[in-house]
């Protein structure tokens, strides 16, 4: 399938998804937010891709946000169906069942720190941006960053970007909790792909139940968490992954999963 904004690339079971619109700095109109969509939908039923790597064309820009130009024409009944299609897309990338890992260099900025939000794993740049800039538009963020970057980084963090709109470097995201991984600008792709293929190799039904453990976990009291974590640890019993992974061990062999 062709997309007007997106470049699709696969290498064995990793797939990469690159926003590209690099004359917006990769901005996210509507018809980007509908194909972003059907991408992640067809990565999630395609059972020969393990994981996501999420990008944004060019040097300068992960995404810099929603659509300025297409929103400032939008009505009030057009913005909430903007903001319901953004916050659905963020949550089938959170909800995928398999790892997805945003590339982040350049600016990642309002939406675009929303969608990196929503991926698992953020490995960025140093010299990446992020930031919430809504607040300078006379906006709220609409695409899930009042609630993800809560979850992620507190309260107080939150606060303070959403409400001063002010960009933080990389590091202090690393430094947030926001992002999971800080390197030099030119490792950046070595990082993201070693990362990409170890998780490629890993157990996808173990790397599920993990994802959904934490994600359900963070939702809930610890006894219920405890409870998902119980049933996940259950039911990896029932697979072949299960069985060849600690045989491997015992026969002091590398695992090969299957994904059964
Ligand atoms: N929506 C729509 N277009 C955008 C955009 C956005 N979020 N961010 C950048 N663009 C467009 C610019 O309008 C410009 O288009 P043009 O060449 O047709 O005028 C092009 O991308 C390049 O951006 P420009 O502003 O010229 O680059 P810069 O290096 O001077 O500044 C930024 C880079 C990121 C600081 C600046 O583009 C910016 O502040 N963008 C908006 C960030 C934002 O508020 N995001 C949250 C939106 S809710």
């Amino acid at each position: 399938m062709a997309y007007r904004n997106l470049e699709i690339a696969h290498r064995g079971a990793i797939r990469t998804i690159t926003v590209h619109r690099p004359d917006k700095l990769n901005a996210l109109n509507r018809e980007t937010l509908n194909e972003l969509t059907l991408a992640f939908a067809q990565a999630s039923q395609d059972d020969d891709v393990r994981v996501v790597v999420l990008a944004g064309s060019g040097e300068k820009a992960f995404v810099a946000g929603a659509d300025i130009a297409e929103m400032n024409g939008y009505t009030p009944v057009q913005a909430q169906a903007f903001s319901r299609a953004g916050q659905r897309l963020m949550t089938s990338i959170e909800r995928l069942g398999k790892p997805v890992i945003a590339r982040i260099q350049g600016f990642a900025l309002g939406g675009g720190m929303e969608l990196a939000m929503a991926c698992h794993l953020r490995v960025a740049s140093e010299k990446a941006t992020f930031g919430q800039p809504e607040i300078n538009l006379g906006l709220i963020p609409g695409f899930g960053g009042t609630q993800r970057l809560l979850r992620l980084a507190g309260r107080g963090a939150a606060l303070e970007l959403c409400l001063t709109g002010a960009n933080i470097s990389a590091r202090r995201a690393y430094e947030l909790g926001i992002v999971t991984r800080v390197v030099a600008p030119e490792s950046l792709d070595d990082v993201v792909s070693a990362l990409a293929d170890q998780l490629a190799a890993a157990a996808p039904l173990a790397a599920a139940g993990i994802l959904d453990a934490v994600l359900q976990g963070g939702e809930t009291s610890i006894d219920q968490g405890l409870e998902f974590e119980t049933q996940g640890f259950a039911l990896a019993f029932s697979t072949d992954d299960m069985r060849e992974g600690t045989t491997a061990f015992l026969e002091k062999r590398k695992a090969v999963f299957q994904g059964r």
